[in-house]
């Protein structure tokens, strides 16, 4: 499959021959061959009589050489698949096995990704981004304390750095511009975190996505925002780039040097909002976050922290 699709990759027509040729197989069996693809892929293939074979669209394929080669500073491990359950789920096995970190696990599509509480992560094939790194953690504690927060930050630098200005943080983990969602951050954590352990910091961000039945809340894109459309390996590259100063910073210094840089991105600074808790529902004001990640909010004359997997924060309208 990949073959072909680099083949179509250009935009341009290719008769079923000359993509016969090149695959050595027979014009019936490349046709066949389009046709298994546009079912995996959900990518639309034109065919001309005369011509050949387009792609309806352009598409942005990974480029694992390329990826290699322009790491910058970061220097990791990666591979890439073309289809995977969830590329944090993939992450979490090799981690399991054994494998040499930090790695890069990265996925043209993904069938079951996942969002926070078992939610569904909507992963289209090279539309996207689902970045996941494998990182060892040793110091205990401090070394993953408002890490997910400090991923926010690199994904909103790397976001601006692309003509996304408008990108901001919602805590814990989205990043949105205005009310709707670019891109979210789901760590998942294996071994002692008080000793030594694995974190996989999974990170999707829709990058040339321009529409979807299936996404159930309101979202964008990095296309959508900039009027143009994305190089998917520059956005890794340069994400890749963002995340390692962010991590060694934290490592370093932890995330309360974090922030105030964390409170001025935060769309929601200030804003009457609800907090979900199961069916619990408290009503404040956001005065930013703790030195650790955590929640800050004044409800009535008190100040209160929260933290946790299952809180869900909501914009109060104001009357
Ligand atoms: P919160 O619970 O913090 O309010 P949330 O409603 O965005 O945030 P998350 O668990 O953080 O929930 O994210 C998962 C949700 O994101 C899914 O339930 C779905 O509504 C939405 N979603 C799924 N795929 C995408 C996508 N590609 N782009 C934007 N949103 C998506
Ligand atoms: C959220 O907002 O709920 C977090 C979404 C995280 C999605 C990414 S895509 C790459 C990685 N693999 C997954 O299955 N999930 C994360």
């Amino acid at each position: 499959m990949q073959t072909l699709l680099r083949l179509l990759g250009d935009g341009a027509f290719h008769s079923g021959e000359d993509l016969g040729q090149v695959l050595g197989v027979s014009r019936s069996a490349v046709w066949k061959k389009l046709q298994q693809l546009q079912v995996e892929t959900g990518i639309e293939i034109h065919k001309v009589r005369g011509r050949g074979y387009r792609l309806a669209k352009p598409i942005s394929l990974l480029n694992m050489k390329w990826l290699n080669d322009n790491q910058g500073v970061a220097g990791w491990d990666i591979r890439v698949y073309e289809t995977i359950d969830s590329t944090n789920a993939e992450a979490m096995r090799l981690v399991a096995q054994g494998v040499s970190l930090p790695l890069l696990v990265l996925a043209e599509q993904q069938t079951a990704g996942r969002g926070r509480r078992g939610r569904k992560w909507v992963s289209p094939f090279a539309q996207n981004l689902y970045y996941s790194l494998a990182l060892r953690v040793e110091g205990g504690m401090r070394q993953l304390e408002g890490l997910s927060l400090l991923v926010g930050l690199a994904v909103v630098k790397m976001l601006r750095e692309m003509g996304v200005e408008d990108a901001g943080l919602k805590w814990p983990n989205d990043i949105l511009v205005g009310r709707q969602k670019l891109a979210g951050v789901l760590l998942e954590l294996t071994g002692d975190p008080a000793d030594v352990c694995h974190v996989v910091v999974g990170i999707g961000i829709n990058v040339n996505m321009q529409s979807s039945d299936q996404v159930d809340q309101s979202w964008t894109s990095m296309a959508l925002e900039a009027g143009v459309g994305m190089d998917r390996n520059q956005v890794v590259a340069r994400l890749s780039v963002a995340l390692a100063e962010y991590l060694e910073a934290h490592s370093e210094k932890g995330f309360g040097a974090f922030r105030d840089e964390w409170e001025r991105n935060h769309l929601w600074q200030n804003k009457p909002v609800t907090l979900l808790s199961g069916p619990n529902a408290i009503e404040g004001t956001v005065l930013g976050v703790d030195a650790v990640g955590g929640l800050r909010l004044r409800v009535g004359e008190d100040v209160r922290v929260f933290s946790g997997g299952e809180l869900s924060l909501r914009l109060r309208e104001q009357s």
